[in-house]
């Protein structure tokens, strides 16, 4: 349940969700309530080669670590990781995983692929890992990642960086103590699609002065509803209440407790929340958001979770050109328009998701963009056939201005426009992904690792605190029912 918090005065920084308990109590997971004396810096993992290979390990087998997996086996070059180790506590995700990853023996140098349960052992045991890509639950990667970096591996860590403020604090403050690399799997950063957006597109001011944008991620109850057990991989209850978890259902809707996750808006806005300070290259002053446990409230059947299932979030930011909202929005409770981010500017609109089918810009009708099709390579193209929502096709025949009537009069033009706008001009961006979304983002990734330079990461740990910084504040505002106002400092370590 979320707790009922009566509004209280205003915040005066991001003290509420600064957990130290929250934290310290999932970091002993990992230390066993000790604090771990720092390494020296591994050697293997300062050396600086382009091109070699990497020994890698992947911490956490489920879905996202699986996805890794695909990455690198469909989008990396071959040679560039190689995978000597996973670690899962569930015995059906490691096998799998393992299983997965030797049948893709092309992308294997030579070797095995050793299987741990714990994270420890892994480290103990195999000396020759570089990098260590975590796919945990959020509550785990602060202590993980310390964990990695202390022992001189370079971390490629899955977002949301944590499922508190501390812990995503402490993640910076390890790589600040290690001086190793460290990226968070933000992995839009990296997908040259979003890069053409924000550097061909809204940097060069074709969207005019942008005043609005727009994020969602709605998905249906089916897609949330709780997963049952896997026949014949039961994972005992000691093994689950050794790792922190209270039981099988929590482990397996670990994003929905607070205990483990931050819920949806973390989740799911870490992606795209990030996206409004990435593109304009910007933090928000403020934010205001509603939501709640809207449909998983425990009845008729339905699975009780804690963290809000459906959230509305407005962000205000001031940008040199002047104001501008953002407004997120995450349902489970439809899956309507699936997930996207639009930016509206004065001269025109893009639209653009990680799924290729959102792939529009939209210019107003008083602007010609046919100069930027025609430039060499061209910054948009003109629209393919399969464009969803093709609205600029509707029929509009319903309300055409009568000649003679005040709004076509010269006077018009001096006063805001109060009929329906006319409709925008179509285009699309030119770049197209054929790699797995994350393949990017985790070459970005290797490369830092085997040049040792960790100017060359597309999402440095430093840059996703000022994102978890963002999202967490939404919540924040959702259960205090406040405005949160934000200080430059609540974005430094
Ligand atoms: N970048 C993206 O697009 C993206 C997409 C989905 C998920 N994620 C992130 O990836 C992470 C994992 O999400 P998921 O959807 O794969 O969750 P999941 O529940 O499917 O998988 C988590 C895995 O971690 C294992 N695990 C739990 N505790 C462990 C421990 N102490 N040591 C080792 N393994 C442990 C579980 O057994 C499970 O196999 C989350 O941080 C999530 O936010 C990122």
């Amino acid at each position: 349940m979320i707790p009922t918090i009566a509004p209280a005065p205003p915040p005066t920084g991001l003290s509420r969700y600064m957990d130290r308990r929250n934290f310290l109590r999932s970091s002993t997971f990992i230390t066993g309530g000790s604090l771990l004396l720092l390494t020296s810096k591994s050697a293997i993992a300062q050396q600086s080669a382009p091109g070699r290979t990497i020994k890698c390990a992947l911490v956490g087998c489920g879905a996202q670590g699986d996805r890794l997996r695909n990455a690198a086996a469909k989008g990396l070059g071959k040679g560039m990781i190689q995978w000597v180790a996973v670690c899962d506590i569930w015995e059906y995700s490691r096998r799998k995983i393992r299983g997965a990853m030797l049948g893709e023996s092309k992308h294997q140098i030579d070797g095995d692929v050793k299987v741990y349960e714990d994270i420890h052992e892994m480290l103990e045991k195999e000396p020759t890992i570089e990098a260590v890509f975590i796919a945990t639950p959020d509550f785990l990667h602060a202590s993980q990642s310390r964990l990695c970096l202390e022992k001189g591996k370079a971390v490629y860590c899955e977002k949301m960086m944590s499922n508190t403020i501390e812990g995503a604090r402490d993640m910076v403050k390890a790589q600040q103590q290690t001086g190793l690399i460290f990226q968070i799997g933000h992995q839009r950063h990296s997908n040259p699609r979003y890069i053409h957006l924000r550097d061909k597109i809204i940097k060069e001011g074709m969207l005019g002065r942008v005043t609005h944008c727009y994020g969602q991620w709605n998905r249906g109850v089916s897609a949330s509803a709780p997963l049952g057990k896997v026949k014949g991989y039961d994972i005992p209850q000691d093994v689950l209440t050794k790792n922190g978890y209270a039981s099988f259902e929590e482990f397996r809707n670990w994003r929905f407790f607070s205990k483990y996750g931050a819920g949806p808006i973390s989740d799911l806005g870490a992606h795209q929340i990030d996206m409004f300070n990435w593109m304009y290259d910007a933090l928000p002053t403020s934010v205001m958001a509603t939501g709640g446990v809207d449909y998983y409230d425990g009845t008729n059947g339905r699975a009780k979770f804690e963290e809000p299932d459906n959230v509305m979030a407005l962000y205000e930011y001031k940008l040199p050109s002047g104001a501008m909202r953002a407004y997120y929005q995450v349902l489970t409770t439809t899956g309507s328009q699936g997930y996207f981010e639009k930016h509206m500017g004065v001269d025109g609109t893009a639209l653009i998701s990680e799924s290729p089918s959102y792939n529009q810009l939209y210019a107003e009708p008083s602007v010609d963009w046919d100069k930027f099709a025609s430039s060499s390579p061209p910054t948009i193209v003109k629209p393919s056939e399969a464009v969803k929502n093709k609205f600029w096709e509707h029929d509009r025949s319903w309300e055409k201005p009568r000649p003679g009537s005040f709004a076509v009069t010269s006077l018009a033009k001096a006063v805001a426009d109060v009929r329906e706008s006319k409709p925008l001009v179509p285009w699309e961006l030119p770049v197209v992904l054929n790699v797995p979304p994350h393949a990017p983002h985790m070459k970005n990734f290797i490369e830092a690792v085997q040049t040792n330079n960790y100017k060359h990461l597309t999402c440095p740990v430093e840059m996703a605190f000022q994102c978890a910084v963002t999202v967490f504040a939404a919540r924040e505002s959702l259960l205090t029912g406040m405005k949160v106002v934000f200080k430059p400092s609540d974005f430094q370590v």
